[in-house]
C-alpha cells in the first residue's frame, strides 16, 4: 500500500466510505477549528503528535489498521507511520496535510441544458464554498464565486474549448478570500461584483457591476444568462439565472436555509430586503429551476450524486421561506444567527478591495467552515 493519500483520493475515500478512521494529531485547538470532513461522515480523532509519540503502545492497540493520518503539512504524520509501522500498523499519510486540504477543489458536472449550457459546480470541501464554471463549448465561459486558486477554474473551462470572458462574485464574500479579480485578471476576462458591497468605492481592480437583469453573452444566441438582483445576505447580493434551467443564488438562499444578513450590519433592514428578494423575486421563478448555492453547511445537503442542489419549489417548503408575515420572518431570522466569526470583517475588506494580506495572512484568515447561513432548518 502507499505510504501517503492525495487529498483527492482521500475525498473519493471518505466519500465512498472506504476510510476506517482518520487520526487528527495537530494541537487541539486547531483541530476545534476545523477538520477534515468529505461528504459523508467518518470517524476521527485527535492526538496531538507528541501525544501520539508518547502514548504510541495504546495507540496501536486503539487505531485500525489502514487509519488515515493527519497533521497541518504532513510531516508530523509521515514520521507518525514508521513508528505505527514497527508496531505493526500499517497506516497512510495525508500529503501535504491540513494546508493541502484547505486548497482541494472538487469538480463536479451537472447535466448539459438543452440549449447546450455546460454547468460544473467546484466543490471545496474545506470551507464548505461552492463556486462555478458555465458555459457554451467552444464559446464563452463565466466563472461565479472563483476560491483564490485560479488554476482549476481556467482548465475546466479550457477542457471545452471555453475562454473565460466574464468573473463574477455574487456578493463581497465575508467567509473566504476571492479569486474573482486574480482569475479574471489572468485571463484577460471581466470582473463583476456589486459596488453595494465594495462601498462604492474605487477598488485597486478592474470591476464592471452588472444592473439587474441583464443578460451575460456566453457567445450563442440561443443562451440566456441573466443577473438578477436579490438584496439580503448583502446589500448587493445578486443571483445568476439561466431561465428554467438553473439558479446559482450565491448566499441568497441555500439547499436548506438562508443567508443571514447581519455581516454586514443593519440586520434587520437587509432580512427585510432579504424578505422581498425570497417572495418578489425568486417565488415567481419556474419552480422547477435547480438551485445552485454558495454553500453548504451539513452534510445532509448533499445529494446521492454528490451535488449540493434542489429544485427551487423545495426551498419554499422550509418554515423561514415561507413565512408570509414580514414581522415574523425578521423574528425568525434575527434569532436564528449565529454569532460570526471575528475574520468576518477583515475578509470583507479583503475582498473588496479596501485592505491588503500576505499570502500567510490569508491561509489564516480563511480557517474554518463558513458560517454564512442563518438557517439551516427544513
Ligand atoms: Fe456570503
Amino acid at each position: 500500500m502507499a505510504r501517503t493519500v492525495t487529498t483527492r483520493e482521500l475525498y473519493d475515500e471518505i466519500n465512498a466510505g472506504t476510510v476506517p478512521m482518520i487520526l487528527d494529531v495537530r494541537n487541539q485547538d486547531e483541530f476545534a477549528a476545523w477538520q477534515v470532513e468529505g461528504t459523508r461522515p467518518v470517524e476521527t480523532r485527535n492526538l496531538p503528535i507528541w501525544m501520539a509519540v508518547e502514548q504510541i503502545d495504546d495507540l496501536v492497540k486503539e487505531i485500525p489498521q489502514d487509519t488515515i493520518v493527519v497533521c497541518a503539512h504532513g510531516n508530523g504524520s509521515d514520521l507518525l507511520l514508521d513508528m505505527l509501522a514497527d508496531e505493526g500498523k500499517s497506516c497512510r499519510s495525508l500529503e501535504g496535510g491540513t494546508a493541502a486540504w484547505a486548497e482541494l477543489l472538487v469538480a463536479k458536472r451537472l447535466p448539459t441544458t438543452p440549449e447546450g449550457v455546460v454547468v460544473w459546480q467546484v466543490q471545496r470541501p474545506a470551507k464548505a464554498c461552492l463556486s462555478y464554471v458555465i458555459g457554451v463549448p467552444g464559446r464563452n465561459a463565466i466563472v461565479i464565486d472563483p476560491a483564490r486558486f485560479p488554476q482549476d477554474y481556467i482548465d475546466l473551462a479550457a477542457s471545452e474549448g471555453m475562454t473565460v470572458t466574464h468573473v463574477l462574485d455574487t456578493h463581497v464574500h465575508a467567509d473566504h478570500i476571492t479569486g474573482g479579480p486574480q482569475l479574471a485578471e489572468e485571463v484577460g476576462a471581466t470582473y463583476h461584483v456589486p459596488i453595494e458591497d465594495t462601498g462604492r468605492a474605487p477598488t485597486p481592480f478592474a470591476n464592471t457591476p452588472l444592473e439587474d437583469g441583464v443578460e451575460i453573452d456566453l457567445g450563442d444566441a440561443k443562451v440566456h444568462v441573466l443577473n438578477i438582483r436579490t438584496p439580503g445576505h448583502t446589500p448587493g447580493s445578486t443571483c445568476i439565472n439561466i431561465p428554467g434551467r438553473y439558479l446559482i443564488t450565491g448566499d441568497t438562499v441555500f439547499v436548506r436555509g438562508i443567508g443571514r444578513p447581519d455581516l454586514t450590519g443593519r440586520a434587520e433592514e437587509l432580512a427585510t430586503e432579504l424578505f422581498h428578494t425570497v417572495h418578489d423575486r425568486l417565488q415567481p421563478l419556474d419552480p422547477a429551476t435547480i438551485v445552485l448555492p454558495a454553500h453548504w453547511s451539513f452534510a445532509n445537503e448533499i445529494d446521492e450524486e454528490g451535488l449540493v442542489q434542489t429544485p427551487l419549489g423545495h426551498i419554499f417548503e422550509s418554515t423561514l421561506l415561507s413565512e408570509a408575515d414580514l414581522a415574523a420572518f425578521i423574528e425568525q431570522i434575527i434569532t436564528s444567527l449565529p454569532a460570526a466569526p471575528d475574520t468576518y470583517d477583515t475578509i470583507r475588506l479583503v475582498n473588496s478591495g479596501r485592505q491588503e494580506a500576505s499570502a500567510e495572512q490569508l491561509e489564516i484568515l480563511e480557517i474554518g467552515k463558513n458560517q454564512c447561513a442563518a438557517s439551516t432548518t427544513t
